[in-house]
Formats: C-alpha cells, sequence, structure tokens
C-alpha cells in the first residue's frame, strides 16, 4: 500500500475533532439504532469465500467499516455503497495481502485470514499488536487454523499462512474468543470435510455470521456452544440484512438511566440486552421490554449496584464503560468486575478528572457514587470509554469537552444526531 493510498483512506474516515455536552441533561424521546458493526465486520471479510455478487443491507457509516471495505478492495472485491446498501463483487485476483498500515487501524482486519485460508490460498496478514485495553494475542486464532492444517510462519510482523492443505477438524477453543470462533468458521467454509469448533463464542453477531454463511451455501449446524461446518467447493452470493447494533443500543438504554429520563431505544434484538436490563432494574429504572424496542424511565437518582463482565450471555465487556459512568453518579458503591480484557479501566481516569470518586484494584473497579460530576476536557482513549464520557458528560454539570473522538466515530453512527434528537446539548467542533 503506498503513501497517497493511505492518505485517501485516512482523508475520507478523518472526522470532527472535539464532541461537546453541556449538562447536566435529562433524555426524552426516541432513538432508533443502525445497523450492528461488529455483525457486519465478520460478514464483510466471509464475502472473500464467494466469487458471486453480495447485497449487505443495514450497513453502519462507521470509520471501521470503510477500513474493512478498503480492505476487500486490496484483496480485489469491487464495493459500491449506496445509502446502507453494500454491493460487493470480485473484480481481480491479487496476491493476498493484508497490510499493516490498515491492519493497525482496524484490529478486526485478523478476519480476513480465515476467508483467505478458505481460498486455500498463501497469504500474508500483518500482525495486528497489542492495544490500549489489553495485548489482544490471536493465538487462539493461529491454534486452530494449524489444526485445521494450515502451515503458518511469523515472520517480520506478517502472519504467512498457506491453506493449501486445510481439512476439516475438531477444535476446541482454548476461550470462546469472538473473533477466532468467526475466524475459524469462515475458514471451516474452505473444505468440504466437517468442522466442528467446540467452547466457541455465542455473541448473537456470531449467529448472524452463521446465517450468512448459511445463506451462501455452506451447512452451518449450531448448538449451544459448538457448531459443525461443512463447506463446499463453490459458494453462490447472497442479499443478507445484518442485525441492528445492540452495544450502540445498550449504551443509549444506559443514557436513558441519567436522572429524569425517559427514552424509548428501537432495533431489532432487545432480548440480546437482558444482562444489562436486568442491572437497570436492580438500579431502580422502570423498563418495559417489547419485540423491537427498550423503553427506559428514571424519575429518581439510581442506586449502585456490581456488575461482572462475560461472555455472552454474561453483561457485555463493551458496555462495562458505559454503566462504570453511569455507576459514578448512583447512590452507594459499585463493584465492576472486568473478565474479559485487562486492561479496560482507561475510562476511569478520564471520570475521575470529571469528580468520580473510583479506585482500580487489578480487574475491579470500585466505584463510590459522588452527588455530581463537573464538565472537563477529557480524551476518548479507546471505543467504548469515549461513549462513557458522553454519558458522564450528561451527568455532569457544566461543559465536557472530549477530545481524541475518532474512537467514538469507530464505532456510534450519528451519535451526535441521536442524543441531539433525545435533547442533549451536544455539538462537535
Ligand atoms: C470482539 C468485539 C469486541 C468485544 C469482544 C468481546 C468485534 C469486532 N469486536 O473482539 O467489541 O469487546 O469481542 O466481546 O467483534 N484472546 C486471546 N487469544 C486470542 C483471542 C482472544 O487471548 O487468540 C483474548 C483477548 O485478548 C481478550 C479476550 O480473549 O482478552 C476476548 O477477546 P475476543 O473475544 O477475541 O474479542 P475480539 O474478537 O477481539
Amino acid at each position: 500500500m503506498n503513501e497517497s493510498d493511505l492518505n485517501r483512506i485516512k482523508e475520507k474516515i478523518s472526522p470532527p475533532g472535539s464532541l461537546l455536552i453541556k449538562g447536566p441533561g435529562a433524555l426524552k424521546g426516541t432513538v432508533r439504532v443502525s445497523g450492528s458493526k461488529n455483525a457486519v465486520l465478520p460478514i464483510l471479510a466471509a464475502t472473500l469465500i464467494t466469487d458471486k455478487k453480495c447485497t449487505i443491507r443495514n450497513v453502519p457509516d462507521l470509520t471501521d467499516i470503510s477500513i474493512m471495505v478498503e480492505l476487500l478492495k486490496i484483496l480485489g472485491k469491487k464495493v459500491a455503497r449506496e445509502g446502507t446498501v453494500l454491493y460487493i463483487e470480485k473484480e481481480e485476483d491479487t496476491p493476498g495481502v493484508a497490510p499493516y498500515e490498515l491492519v493497525r487501524m482496524l484490529r478486526a482486519s485478523i478476519l480476513v485470514m480465515g476467508a483467505l485460508a478458505a481460498g486455500r490460498n498463501s497469504f500474508r496478514v500483518a500482525m495486528p499488536g497489542g492495544c490500549l485495553i489489553g495485548e489482544r494475542p490471536i493465538d487462539i486464532h493461529l491454534k486452530g487454523l494449524k489444526k485445521m492444517g494450515a502451515e503458518i510462519k511469523v515472520s517480520g510482523g506478517f502472519v504467512e499462512l498457506d491453506a493449501s492443505g486445510l481439512k476439516g477438524s475438531v477444535i476446541t477453543l482454548d476461550f470462546p474468543s469472538v473473533g477466532a470462533t468467526e475466524n475459524l468458521a469462515i475458514a471451516a467454509c474452505g473444505t468440504t470435510d466437517k468442522t466442528v469448533l467446540e467452547n466457541i463464542a455465542v455473541e448473537p453477531e456470531i449467529e448472524e455470521l452463521f446465517s450468512f454463511l448459511k445463506s451462501l451455501g455452506a451447512k452451518v449446524k449450531h448448538r449451544g456452544s459448538s457448531v459443525s461446518i461443512k463447506g463446499r467447493s463453490r459458494y453462490g452470493g447472497a442479499d443478507f440484512t445484518v442485525m441492528d447494533d445492540r452495544i450502540q443500543a445498550g449504551t443509549y438504554v444506559i443514557a436513558g438511566a441519567v436522572q429524569g429520563s425517559d427514552v424509548r431505544v428501537e432495533f431489532s434484538s432487545p432480548e440480546t440486552l437482558d444482562a444489562l436490563v436486568e442491572k437497570l432494574i436492580e438500579c431502580g429504572c422502570f423498563v418495559d421490554t417489547g419485540s423491537d424496542y427498550i423503553h427506559i424511565r428514571t424519575p429518581e437518582r439510581l442506586k449502585s449496584t456490581d456488575i461482572r463482565t462475560s461472555p455472552y450471555p454474561g453483561f457485555p465487556t463493551d458496555l462495562q464503560a458505559p454503566f462504570t459512568a453511569l455507576m459514578s453518579c448512583a447512590d452507594g458503591v459499585s463493584v465492576v468486575n472486568e473478565t474479559v480484557f485487562e486492561n479496560r479501566f482507561l475510562h476511569c481516569g478520564e471520570l475521575k478528572r470529571m469528580g468520580a470518586d473510583i479506585e482500580i484494584k487489578k480487574d475491579f473497579a470500585v466505584v463510590q457514587g459522588v452527588e455530581k460530576l463537573t464538565g472537563a476536557p477529557v480524551a476518548a482513549k479507546d471505543l467504548r470509554g469515549g461513549a462513557s464520557l458522553v454519558i458522564a458528560g450528561l451527568l455532569a454539570q457544566g461543559v465536557t469537552r472530549i477530545i481524541e473522538t475518532d474512537h467514538i466515530w469507530r464505532g456510534y453512527e450519528d451519535i451526535t444526531g441521536n442524543f441531539k434528537k433525545l435533547g442533549a446539548e451536544i455539538w462537535t467542533e
């Protein structure tokens, strides 16, 4: 990838600088969330296993998606976007290299590994490296691919894979990693043997990937924490509508728990947020869940509660930071236990700058609720941490200025417009 290509991509995805919120701000109204980023990313990667046309609907307009689209183009796809629909077709054969510049910007780029392996290619994918929320190794991905017959060498910062000998296998994941489950499921489509994956992650976005693989023609049987997959030599195209984003939805639901709020969040799978809803009810919120919405009302100051993140259907690690922000003004002490990522408390330092009383002890945050936060300049250190600062801004007296917002645009489509719709005083500069 040359310098001008890289600049073109950066220009395309460069959003406004700071996000400002004037609080305190109770929210009122209805918001509808976009399609799910975490479901779309593996589905886009999986389009590489077919030469036929794929139409993917309900695709959010987010920087992470734009980066994955650029990667698909480098790997030989022609991609056109019309509103929320992506049309993806094969354009040319390419050498199969996922460059460091893109993998660095989007860790989920490594999801093309499974798809390139399914094509029985030799290819190179840059190693993603660690990130702020943790070391995030890819050992489970590589161990599984090796077991399926891929030859793997790590050299010069790249994973070099020769998947010409890909075969079916039985693989038990050491941990139900979302990305490894996705990568291995996609790779398993490259052989007509049966592959069984045990101890898989069962996040709803994975179910969505399985449905997409089935719509291309793979045989996928999923039961509990196990899935069996039988591929075929040629795949068809698909016209597929992706689920709505449960993490964006969960963030707006948490914002609806700011004192005095009355918010209805519309999205396709409210049952996926049961663990969150249970906690909000414990805190004293009134929550009504329908087939395509969650309605939350919070007249009084919230009571504190404890949470422990874990793989689905447990409390989502992606909602830990927004929930911690909410607890910073609850009545009493909340203990937040993060078990999925080893360093996902970066937002707590910023919340403390706004007056929160939080003590970190290894993988626990002990939050002593305060009456109110105070607006301050703060930095979004990661995607969900950034969302937590927006919630803190609603809880705070005065103006909160969030910098390093590029993290936020990665995962929240039109966050400013949506919060404005709910009556927040929020703007970009
Ligand atoms: C996905 C989500 C992310 C979410 C996370 C957990 C996408 C694009 N991202 O990330 O939003 O927070 O699931 O729900 O869907 N691990 C290893 N070795 C591996 C793989 C993972 O040790 O080979 C560890 C990670 O370091 C982490 C934990 O397992 O501590 C969970 O990671 P994983 O489930 O793989 O998350 P991602 O797929 O990266």
